[in-house]
């Protein structure tokens, strides 16, 4: 992502040049040349270079770019000027285009034209309140209500539509690296019919917070969140009746309940562009570190992925940590202690004890190339069942 901060800098170069000389200048020149060479090598992996603007920070490749210096103000200001929030750049874009483009936008009164490598537009995030620092806590509630809005349009007997999925994760990103004290962003289930998207909420909010505490960045830490937003997905398939029941389940129901894991992987697995840590999350996230969990069809000899791992941790916190009909909510440190006691059998001692130390805020000890040695393993491949 540094080189991308690279073309903001050259592309923020060029423009300001071009305001000061004219579009024929030699440095504008240059710099155009510079950027369309930067730009070449950014897209040699990729098909597009994406940027946009979400409540004033800049968003490359939707990954958050905090550090974008006076090049990345300006730049937001300059686009704000024109209307738009979101610029994407694609493959084998042309000098003469993006000349063309540097010269609109360095003009106040000229108009975005149509250039056949840049699209521009505006980015369909809710923006909530100006004031941010005001109340996350009603931030993350209406980011709620989004999660809630998704999980409304799932349908056993129909494709999971993932649009929007990309820009709820985005946002979490966004909310999350502004709070210091993660605790803050969790949402309280207010009501029963709230659990099921506030718990998806809260388990995506805290394993992004555990992963990126650990190095996963970019399209890593994004899979983890559309992963975790939907760990639970085939709870929708099982009876509200054995759902929503108070009582204690007999061994038929609980055999019911525990099947949300297969028909929740199976579902995401049929859904075409979503990432596959989704479906191999929701058939893990109840087998445990030791694979003593569930499900156990097919099971025997492998072992949970690493994210499954993180969402499994985040799962059970905000399990406990939710008043529900049949039980109190516990308190931090009650859970902290009940995944300690676990850590090994249940858990990854690794991940309970990162968890439990960025939670409670002290210091992390691990050094910046252990971080990224953690996610080596993070490919993932859900074989049909
Ligand atoms: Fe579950
Ligand atoms: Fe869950």
């Amino acid at each position: 992502m540094a080189y991308a901060k690279t073309f903001i800098s050259t592309l923020m170069s060029a423009i300001s040049n071009c305001s000061l000389y004219s579009k024929d200048h030699i440095s504008v020149d240059n710099l155009t040349k510079k950027s369309i060479a930067i730009l070449t090598e950014l897209l040699t992996h990729k098909d597009s270079i994406e940027i946009m603007i979400v409540e004033d920070n800049l968003v490359i490749n939707k990954t958050p770019e905090r550090n974008a210096g006076h090049h990345g103000s300006n730049l937001i200001k300059r686009l704000k000027r024109k209307g738009i929030s979101r610029i994407d750049f694609l493959r084998d874009i042309s000098y003469s285009e993006l000349k063309q483009f540097i010269a609109d936008l360095s003009d106040p009164d000229e108009k975005l034209k149509t250039y056949p490598h840049i699209k521009t537009g505006i980015v369909n995030v809710r923006i909530v309140g100006d004031n941010m620092a005001s109340d996350l806590r009603n931030l993350s509630s209406e980011q709620v209500e989004k999660v809630k809005e998704l999980y409304q349009n799932i349908s056993p007997y129909k494709e999971l539509n993932i649009s929007g999925l990309e820009e709820i994760v985005v946002n979490f990103i966004v909310t999350f690296k502004r709070e210091a004290n993660i605790l803050k962003l969790i949402s309280p289930v207010k009501a029963y019919s709230e659990y099921t998207y506030t718990h998806a909420t809260n388990v995506a909010i805290l394993s992004m917070f555990q992963a990126e505490s650990l190095g996963a960045r970019d399209d890593l830490l994004h899979d983890i969140g559309i992963a975790a937003l939907l760990h639970d997905v085939g709870k929708l398939f099982i009876s509200k009746d054995i759902l929503e029941k108070t009582g204690k389940l007999d061994k038929k129901e609980w055999e019911e309940i525990k099947l949300h894991s297969l028909q929740g992987a199976r579902y995401l697995a049929k859904t075409d562009g979503l990432t596959q840590l989704a479906a191999v999350a929701a058939f893990e996230h109840h087998l445990r570190y030791d694979c003593k969990g569930y499900p156990q069809l097919n099971a025997g000899g492998k072992e949970q992925h690493f994210c499954s791992q993180i969402i499994a941790t985040s799962d059970f916190f905000d399990a406990l940590r939710s008043r529900r009909p049949y039980k109190r909510d516990w308190q931090v440190q009650e859970i902290i202690a009940l995944m300690r006691e676990n850590a090994g059998s249940e858990f990854n001692p690794f991940l309970v004890d990162n968890f439990s130390r960025t939670l409670l805020k002290a210091d992390s000890s691990l050094s910046g190339n252990i971080r990224l040695d953690i996610f080596k393993k993070a490919t993932y491949h859900f074989q049909g069942l």
